[in-house]
């Protein structure tokens, strides 16, 4: 029994920091059969930068990660996009009010890697700080094979972006579903927000996604 206690003391002890911050969001289980028809969505598609403080649902939060850079053959280990050569370089962060996730993919939830509203790292124009969620797709040079940061080349930046669009349409079309606003940004001082972030210099920021209601 006391080795009970301890147990759950020590995993409540992880799934909390001192601040009382959720080390993880555990995400439902993305709904992967509903949602609006594939037409209506890319009819609805569209760029918006008005949006309210509301907070998005945990459904909507994995249903548009999921959309975005989920696993669908989880077997064979691949994704909702593509990416050249299958590197899977792409990571997916969220940022929200109060801190910036990495988005596992096989565990479908959202793992903290900074505490803090970061927001307004996220990109130079005013509705990116205020928004409830920011995706940020970043590059992970490591999975595409880079060993030093300074073999990063301008091809290695243009596959990520390239790969970035397929996943960022994704989110998109999500929105729409989801009755959401959002814009794909590339405005942002990528330097600073992955100094804020925390990242390594393998690790590059390619576009940010702001998303949550219209005003
Ligand atoms: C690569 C890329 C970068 C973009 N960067 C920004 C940006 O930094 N800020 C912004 O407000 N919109 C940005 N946009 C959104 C475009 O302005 C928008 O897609 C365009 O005006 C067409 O509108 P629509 O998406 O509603 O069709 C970007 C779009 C793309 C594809």
């Amino acid at each position: 029994m006391k080795k009970l206690f301890l147990l759950t003391t020590a995993a409540l002890m992880i799934a909390v920091s001192a601040f009382g911050q959720a080390q993880t969001i555990k995400l439902p289980a993305p709904d992967k059969t509903g949602g609006m028809p594939l037409m209506q969505a890319m009819n609805e598609r569209h760029s918006s930068r008005e949006f309210s403080q509301k907070e998005l649902s945990k459904q909507q939060l994995s249903n548009l990660c999921w959309a975005a850079w989920g696993f669908n053959r989880s077997d064979a280990k691949k994704r909702t996009a593509p990416s050249s050569m299958n590197k899977q370089e792409m990571e997916l962060y969220v940022v929200l009010k109060d801190g910036a996730y990495r988005y596992n993919a096989e565990a479908h939830k959202l793992e903290l890697i900074k505490e803090g509203d970061l927001r307004s790292y996220c990109g130079k124009q005013d509705f990116v700080a205020t928004a409830p969620v920011n995706f940020i797709y970043v590059a992970n040079m490591k999975k595409a094979g880079v060993e030093k940061p300074e073999d990063i080349t301008p091809t290695h930046i243009a596959t990520s972006h390239a790969n970035t669009g397929f996943i960022a349409q994704n989110t998109y079309l999500a929105c729409a579903s989801e009755g959401l606003e959002c814009v794909v940004r590339a405005w942002i001082d990528k330097e600073a927000l992955e100094n804020a972030m925390g990242l390594s210099p393998f690790h590059k920021v390619i576009l940010g996604h702001t998303i949550g209601y219209g005003e």
